[in-house]
């Protein structure tokens, strides 16, 4: 898999994002409480990350808590938020090791306080790698995004910053928390459901969609590898008509 015209492989993804969708089913399958299919689905994580430089993925951008999740019972965004914690605090090191550059997006004002000490930390920690761009959407919503990108153009429009007339579909990404990140060309969603659930709203406007039968906890490296040969055999047309 490779982005270079030279090399003659599939032109593969440079951005995935993808929808860890499953998790409860594949727990409740093995009659167990839905948080333990949370952790089996966070084990999934490392995997996949580590496949991303091989298969020539820069950017891998993952849904690991909606602004709708909060809607849950409480014990189960508990064991979540519980979850991110410890995952971000084992899992520091082996990002580091592997050079990968972690961001999270979202809004952060809902969270608690710890939980945000330690999302701030290992974005510092990473911040001079160079290798996969890790981003993690917590407690994000694509149009919670969108809402609180206006806020923030609007506020620059009031104090004379930004002029009315001067905005356009350039201008409103620079106020998105992705503001420094290309737009997803794949997005997978796992476990069947055939919806965007409110990710990546505005940037995936062009994005190519697989929509695949595997729980999130089954989901392996060699399928990722799959679904980013079968995006190098579609064609992309952005509007146009094809060559
Ligand atoms: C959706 O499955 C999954 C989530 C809401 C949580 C995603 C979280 C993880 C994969 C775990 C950890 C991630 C990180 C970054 C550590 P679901 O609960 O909606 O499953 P269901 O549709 O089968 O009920």
């Amino acid at each position: 898999m490779s982005r270079d015209p030279k090399i003659e492989s599939p032109v593969g993804p440079r951005h995935v994002a993808i929808i860890m969708d499953g998790n409860g089913r594949w727990a409740q399958a093995r009659g167990r409480p839905r948080l333990f299919g949370h952790h089996a689905g966070a084990r999934r994580v490392r995997e996949v990350v580590e496949a991303c430089p091989r298969l020539g993925i820069e950017y891998l951008t993952i849904f690991a808590f909606s602004t709708e999740n909060w809607k849950r019972t409480q014990v189960e965004v508990a064991g979540l938020m519980s979850l991110f914690r410890r995952y971000i605090a084992k899992e520091t090191r082996a990002l580091a090791a592997n050079n990968v550059r972690v961001r999270f997006i979202g809004d952060r004002v809902r969270l608690d306080t710890k939980l945000v000490e330690l999302m701030d930390a290992l974005e510092a920690q990473t911040c001079g790698n160079t290798g996969v761009n890790l981003t993690v959407a917590l407690n994000y919503g694509g149009r919670d995004e969108v809402a609180r990108a206006t806020k923030r153009l609007a506020q620059d429009v009031a104090e004379g910053k930004l002029r009315p007339e001067d905005v356009d579909e350039e201008t409103l990404p620079k106020y998105l928390d992705t503001c420094v990140l290309p737009d997803p060309d794949l997005v997978i969603r796992t476990s069947g459901e055939a919806r965007i659930s409110n990710f990546l709203l505005w940037q995936s406007a062009y994005a190519e969609y697989e929509f695949i039968d595997t729980l999130w906890p089954d989901f392996t490296a060699a399928e990722l590898e799959r679904l980013c040969r079968s995006f190098g055999t579609r064609e992309r047309r952005f509007g146009k008509v094809p060559a």
